[in-house]
């Protein structure tokens, strides 16, 4: 089912207490997932994170390190039956203008090279590529690339 209004979804920091659903979902959209222990240090450790709330399931969420010069997006994730309802950008954008106060030059991120959803959302968000790692990510077959996008602040 997907929703168009905005207003039904709320934006709040990510809370130990919602690690379960996090986690499902994180499950749920990765062929290689990130392990429940890192998720809850991300929360644990204050990294800077929001989930999505749609009534009380967490639809997306979004994990990043603000610091001064760099902040660094780590996990950007839309459960798929909501996806196309311009949350995945709005998160993003909640990190930019976080980012933005506290003074960070820019923001920096990785994306698989076969992502091209993803890296249509954040060319849309005018980050630019500055550069590839090679064999960066586990896939089903061998490695790949990762392109390096980054939006001057
Ligand atoms: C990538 C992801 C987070 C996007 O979330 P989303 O909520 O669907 O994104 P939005 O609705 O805000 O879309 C923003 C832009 O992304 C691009 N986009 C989104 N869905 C797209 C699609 N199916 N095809 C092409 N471009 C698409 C468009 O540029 C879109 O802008 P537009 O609506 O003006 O055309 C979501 O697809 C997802 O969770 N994917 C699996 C996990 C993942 O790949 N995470 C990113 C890791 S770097």
């Amino acid at each position: 089912m997907a929703v168009k209004s905005s207003e039904l979804y709320r934006f709040i920091p990510m809370r130990v207490k919602d690690l379960d659903m996090i986690y499902e979902l994180e499950i749920k959209s990765y062929d290689f997932p990130w392990t429940k222990e890192i998720l809850r240090d991300c929360i644990l450790y204050n990294y800077d994170s929001y989930s999505v709330f749609f009534g009380d399931e967490i639809v997306g969420y979004i994990i990043s390190k603000i610091s001064y010069p760099e902040t660094h997006i780590l996990n950007l994730t839309v459960s798929s039956q909501f996806r196309n309802n311009g949350i995945g950008g709005s998160l993003v954008q909640l990190i930019i203008n976080d980012a933005r106060i506290r003074n960070s030059q820019d923001i920096i991120l990785e994306v698989r090279s076969s992502n091209k959803i993803a890296q249509s959302l954040y060319k849309k968000l005018l980050f630019k590529q500055i550069g590839v790692r090679k064999d960066y990510y586990d896939c089903n077959e061998g490695r790949e690339d990762a392109y390096v996008l980054k939006l001057e602040l």
